[in-house]
C-alpha cells in the first residue's frame, strides 16, 4: 500500500517523528533554519499532509499549491496564528494544534520570567561574572516580592489558569482580563475584571492571549503608561502582542520595573536590538514549552493531528472543526 505523502518542515522530537515515518512517506526539512517561502512551495507540492512550526506560515497559496489531496495541515504547537485558517476551512483543511501538553511547562516558564525579571536574576548573575561583587550589601540589587503582590493575567485559558494555581502557592492575589467566554474556573480564586484593572492594580502582568487583530500591540505605549512604576510584565503568549518600541521607552525611563519575555516582534530579536543594551529586561529565544516532556508530547499530538486527518478521521486537537459540519 503507498503511503500518504506529508512535509514535514523540520526535525521534531522521535516520539512523534517515528509515528510519523511508520504511517507516511516523509520528506523531512533537516535544515537548522525553517524552509524559505520559495522551499516551502517547491516542497509542499503533491502532499496529503503538512506537519509545520509556528516558524512557517501556511497560508492559502500554501494550501493551493500543495494542491487539492491536501488533508491536513498538523501545526506543532499551541498558537496557530502562523496558519491562515480562514483559508484553510474554506477549502474544507483541517487544522491541528497542540494545546494542553505544554500548559505546566509553559506557565512554569512565565513565573520563571515573573520571578527572574523581578529579582533581577540575570543583571545579578552578570554582575558576579563582571567581578562587581565586593561585600553583602543591605542596598544591593533589591527587587520586586511575590507574597502579597497582585497577579494580573491577559487570557485565562488553559495557561492563565495554570499561573493562577502557581500564584496561591506565593501568596498572590490574581485578578485576570479575557475577552473571550473562558469560564471561572471554582477552583481557582480569580476575579475577573477589566483591562484597565489589570494595567492599574497588578504588580505582575502576565501575557497568556492568543496573537489576533485585537491583540496585536494590546500592550502599546497607553497601556504601558497605566502600570504600576513597580510593575514586571511577561509576555510569554506572541511577540507581536507587545509594541517593543513602547516597552523599550518605558523600561529606560524605569515607568515599569522590569520585562521578561519569551517572545519578540521580530523573533529572533537582532542582537542590535535596544532593548537588549537595558539591564530591566530578560529576553528568552522563545522556550517557555521547552521542557522535554512537552516536547516530546508535542510531537506525539501534531503526529496524532496528521495521521487522523490523513486517515479521515476528525483530528483529535483541531482548531476549525466546522470543517466538519
Ligand atoms: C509555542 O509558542 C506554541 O504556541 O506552542
Amino acid at each position: 500500500m503507498t503511503k500518504p505523502k506529508v512535509f514535514v518542515t523540520r526535525i521534531i522530537p522521535d516520539k512523534g517523528l517515528d509515528m510519523v515515518r511508520e504511517f507516511c512517506d516523509v520528506d523531512l526539512w533537516t535544515e537548522e533554519l525553517p524552509p524559505s517561502r520559495e522551499e516551502l512551495l517547491r516542497r509542499v507540492q503533491g502532499v496529503d499532509g503538512i506537519l509545520s512550526l509556528l516558524t512557517d506560515y501556511i497560508d492559502g497559496e500554501v494550501m493551493d499549491t500543495a494542491g487539492e489531496q491536501l488533508k491536513v495541515i498538523s501545526n506543532h504547537a499551541v498558537g496557530f496564528d502562523n496558519i491562515d485558517i480562514h483559508a484553510a476551512t474554506a477549502r474544507k483543511i483541517p487544522v491541528g494544534n497542540t494545546p494542553d501538553v505544554l500548559t505546566d511547562a509553559t506557565a512554569d516558564f512565565a513565573f520563571t520570567l515573573m520571578m527572574s525579571a523581578g529579582r533581577r536574576i540575570l543583571e545579578a548573575d552578570r554582575y558576579v561574572r563582571e567581578g562587581k561583587w565586593k561585600t553583602w550589601s543591605p542596598m544591593l540589587l533589591l527587587g520586586t516580592e511575590m507574597r502579597g503582590s497582585t497577579l494580573g493575567l491577559v487570557g485565562f485559558g488553559r495557561i492563565g489558569k495554570a499561573m493562577a494555581r502557581r500564584a496561591v502557592g506565593f501568596d498572590m492575589r490574581v485578578i485576570y482580563y479575557d475577552p473571550g467566554e473562558s469560564k471561572p474556573d471554582p477552583d481557582i480564586k480569580a476575579s475577573r475584571v477589566d483591562f484597565e484593572s489589570i494595567l492599574e492594580e497588578s504588580d505582575f502582568i502576565s501575557l497568556h492571549t492568543p496573537l489576533t487583530p485585537d491583540t496585536r500591540h494590546l500592550i502599546d505605549s497607553e497601556a504601558l503608561s497605566k502600570m504600576k512604576p513597580t510593575a514586571v510584565l511577561v509576555n510569554t503568549s506572541r511577540g507581536p502582542v507587545v509594541d517593543l518600541d513602547a516597552l523599550y521607552d518605558a523600561l529606560k525611563e524605569k515607568r515599569i520595573f522590569a520585562a521578561g519575555l519569551d517572545v519578540t516582534e521580530p523573533e529572533p530579536l537582532p542582537t542590535d536590538h535596544p532593548l537588549l543594551t537595558l539591564d530591566n529586561v530578560v529576553v528568552m529565544p522563545h522556550i517557555a514549552s521547552a521542557s522535554k516532556v512537552a516536547r516530546d508530547k508535542m510531537s506525539w499530538m501534531a503526529a496524532k493531528n496528521l495521521i487522523s486527518g490523513l486517515k479521515g478521521d476528525h483530528l483529535p486537537n483541531c482548531v476549525n472543526p466546522q470543517v466538519y459540519k
